[in-house]
């Protein structure tokens, strides 16, 4: 799949640019995040405030992440100084590297209960003849030291695959496996269509309250475009840099921002008409989409085998999205600090693994130790996706819209001038202006002070 040039991998076809960056956006941020997030900030006003985000916001960042990525073939460190000398841009990558550290602590949690229900539903322990009793045997699973283990075990596995152990074999398994996800999702989507909560699910999702947009709605949405194209923190950048010089960009962007969305949406689909219909609230947050996908499994013809291979791809999902967010310290470590590849990936799995401890044990004996009114798992979540991504959104923004050559980026949307890039003016200006400002008033207006200036 790769091939080496000046020492460093480049993916040899158009199709592996694709697959690796969608490999990396999607994941548990479109099936289990999304519907939580929409579930608890008012459904169709949060849909639409993500879409907008997503392509106002989103692809334009995302343009911005590939062009520095493979203009420098570096890591975000390597990109801002190559791009910028002398000036202190690069140290931005440090809000990536923590940041993208928290997020792979509360991810790996949630990647291990999806190792837990594909277990459980394979060797039967799941009871999808009582989905009460399901629904409490979650409450067991979340609260007892299975949870860490499997927490544990999955940083396992994604430090396995880092070292090298795997990595040509899950490329080719998620290359055919995340299809079949999403044909997965089809059929359960159309599924969903059948059941008696089907308009108020659709309608809760479809029909935006615009009274219900607020502040807090707007800087979640603005969090989950973000997390779900895993944008901010230069893992796209990253990925961008083993791109090779026919891979065009923009159309790069476009499609993995679509592809990425469509599978939230359907997702969305899945869950909110079995929420109606079964009588639950689409406001049970982080546990919301484990506790209403055995309702739906549970009536399908052959539900353990559905529910085994569904919970097997997601878990395949995460890990092409664990595996791009550890590549970002780990090629910090490699090419800034000259550490073994082995060392680095050591390092940065021993600092996730004490990370995932402290949200694994949030749902257990820490769950009274909060910090401004939320645990661990919580507060990792909060300040990574709604804070740190943003922010680093707005420096790259910002950085190529204002700093970079724009002869040195316009080729890189033309491939050297032998391709048309008609909207680079466009970007240009979105990149200079609309982001910058946006993601700046969406965030005075979540602290409130947008409110007290107008
Ligand atoms: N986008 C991934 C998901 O939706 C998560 C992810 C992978 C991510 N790499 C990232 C989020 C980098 C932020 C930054 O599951």
């Amino acid at each position: 799949m790769t091939k080496k040039t000046e020492n460093r991998a480049v993916f040899n076809s158009k199709f592996a640019a694709i697959a690796t960056t969608v490999g990396s956006a999607v994941g548990l941020g479109n099936i289990w995040r999304f519907p939580y997030e929409a579930g608890t900030h008012g459904g169709g006003a949060f849909l639409i405030c993500y879409f907008a985000f997503v392509l106002l916001l989103g692809v334009p960042v995302l343009c911005a992440e590939y062009s520095m990525g493979r203009a420098t073939r570096s890591n975000i460190f390597g990109a801002y100084r190559q791009l910028a000398p002398g000036q202190k841009w690069q140290f931005s990558g440090y809000l990536g590297i923590i940041a993208s550290l928290l997020i792979l602590s509360f991810y790996s949690v949630v990647a291990g209960w999806t190792v837990e229900y594909c277990i459980s539903s394979a060797t039967g322990s799941l009871d999808f003849s009582n989905p009460e009793g399901e629904h409490s045997q979650f409450m067991a699973l979340t609260t007892g030291w299975r949870p860490v283990m499997w927490t544990v075990i999955f940083l396992f596995c994604n430090t396995f695959i880092l070292l090298g152990g795997v990595s040509k074999g899950i490329e080719r398994a998620s290359n055919i496996l995340m299809p079949l996800l999403f044909l997965l999702l089809i059929a359960f989507c159309i599924n969903s269509l059948t059941l008696p909560g089907r308009n108020e699910g659709l309608s809760f999702l479809f029909h935006p309250d615009f009274s219900q947009i607020n502040s807090k709605v707007l800087l979640s949405a603005l969090g989950q475009s973000f997390f779900s194209l895993s944008l901010g923190l230069g893992c796209m950048m990253t990925y961008a840099s083993y791109f090779s010089a026919d891979t065009r960009l923009g159309k790069t962007a476009i499609t993995t921002a679509l592809l990425d969305s469509g599978v939230a949406v359907l997702a969305g689909i899945i869950i909110f008409p079995a929420v109606f219909s079964f009588g639950l609230s689409p406001e049970s947050g982080p546990t919301l989409v484990f506790e209403v996908l055995p309702f739906i499994f549970m009536q399908l013809p052959g539900g353990a085998i559905w529910s085994t291979l569904f919970f097997l791809l997601l878990f395949l999902a995460s890990i092409t999205s664990t595996v791009s967010m550890s590549e970002i310290s780990i090629t910090y470590f490699t090419e800034e600090k000259k550490m073994s590849r082995r060392k680095a990936t050591l390092v940065s799995s021993a600092i996730a693994m004490a990370g995932g401890l402290l949200c694994a044990f949030s749902f257990g004996p820490l769950k009274e130790l909060t910090i401004c009114g939320m645990t661990f798992f919580n507060l990792f979540d909060y300040v990574s996706s709604n804070i740190a991504l943003p922010i680093g959104g707005m420096i790259c923004s910002v950085f190529v819209g204002w700093v970079m050559d724009k002869r040195l980026l316009q080729a890189q949307f033309t491939n050297e001038g032998r391709q048309r890039f008609p909207f680079f003016r466009l970007l240009v200006f979105f990149l200079k202006w609309i982001c910058p400002t946006a993601i700046f008033l969406l965030f005075l207006d979540s602290i409130g002070i947008l409110s007290l200036l107008l």
